[in-house]
């Protein structure tokens, strides 16, 4: 049976850092507000030359050379993102010419929060139908730009950066049978879609927009649709919580994430926390924290991962798979 290996993950983030202090002089609101409701403690925002596509292809080139592999070796790339570049091209294409790569293909996938799991569980299909071979999944945001900075109630909780895996099917490659993607679970429901969203789009608005969101609302749901969808994938696996070596959830709100652990009865010391460091940078999230889980040791070949993301749409999903 072809499984998806992944074979190398990496990381970029701009290099500017903002401290939830420094947000105090531009809207009302305090360090100790931000970590006592988020666990925000700071975020990366791009500055000028920075974007999806730049920071994308570092992390591209940081996880090919973690996998030992060159642009060549790669047949596809996939970039979740909702701060694409341009509105097209898609900015996949433009990390393809940046790589120097002129064969294979690559697009763009938007499922906001979610993207990244949308992506990786969509290469998956690609490898085992037999379309790829390695695939890069990248998830590259630059939400600072789609923010209202007047806004204190969405623009302390967002940052920008990139992640990205190399995925490879393990055929014929001498790697064991029972490592690489297990389950994906993906769900969708387009009614929520005024509780989280951008008021800007090219064919309503013809304008970028800003993020809007009921913060609440979102909070509301979140836990119990991601909790329903991880609950899924551990009985199509037939596995229980106990037997997950490592929850990498997306980094939305440290309050989220603890209740969604203690409801699946996951171990806090199993949980990888990064919205500390990083914020909420929507597709990038989940990479971003893998790439920190792997550099740190924590995360080793033939562990559990459990990856988990919730967002705009509302989008969410779970992807089980063994390092
Ligand atoms: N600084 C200081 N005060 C603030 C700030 C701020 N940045 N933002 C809001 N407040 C005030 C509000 O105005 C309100 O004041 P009031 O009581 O005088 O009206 C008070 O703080 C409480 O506001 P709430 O919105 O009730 O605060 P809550 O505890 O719900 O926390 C938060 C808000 C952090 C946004 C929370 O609802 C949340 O995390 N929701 C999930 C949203 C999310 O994470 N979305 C990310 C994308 S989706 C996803 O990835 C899951």
């Amino acid at each position: 049976m072809i499984r998806s290996v992944v074979r190398g993950v990496g990381a970029a983030k701009p290099a500017r850092l903002v401290k939830n202090a420094d947000l105090e002089g531009i809207v009302e609101t305090s360090d100790e507000w931000i970590v006592q409701r988020t666990g925000i403690r700071q975020r990366y925002i791009a500055g000028e030359g920075e974007t999806t596509a730049s920071l994308g292809e570092a992390a591209a080139r940081a996880a090919l050379d973690n996998a030992g592999m060159t642009p060549d070796d790669i047949d596809l790339i996939i970039l979740a993102t909702s701060t694409p570049d341009n509105t097209f091209p898609a900015s996949a294409v433009d990390i393809q010419a940046r790589l120097g790569m002129t064969h294979g293909f690559a697009f763009d996938m938007q499922a906001v929060c979610s993207g990244f799991v949308y992506a990786i569980s969509t290469a998956d299909l690609y490898i085992r139908g037999g379309m790829a071979k390695r695939v890069l999944v990248i998830g590259s945001e630059t939400f600072s730009r789609l923010l209202d900075w007047n806004d204190r109630t969405t623009c302390v909780l967002f940052g920008d950066g990139a992640g990205a895996v190399v995925l490879e099917g393990n055929e014929g490659r001498g790697l064991t049978s029972d490592r690489g993607i297990l389950t994906a679970n993906l769900r969708s429901d387009g009614s929520h879609k005024q509780k989280l969203y951008v008021d800007g789009g090219p064919s309503s608005t013809q304008t970028v927009g800003h993020l809007r969101m009921e913060g609440r609302e979102v909070f509301k749901h979140a836990v119990g649709m991601i909790t329903d969808v991880i609950e899924a994938s551990f009985s199509e696996a037939g596995i229980t919580a106990e037997d997950v070596d490592w929850f990498v959830p997306h980094q939305a709100n440290k309050r989220i994430i603890d209740a969604s652990a203690k409801k699946l009865n996951l171990a806090e010391e199993k949980v990888v926390i990064t919205v500390d460091q990083h914020g909420n940078t929507s597709a990038a999230s989940v990479p971003l924290a893998l790439a920190t889980a792997v550099a740190d040791g924590r995360i080793k070949q033939g562990d559990l991962v459990l990856l988990e993301a919730m967002g705009g749409g509302f989008t969410w999903g779970a992807v089980l798979l063994r390092w």
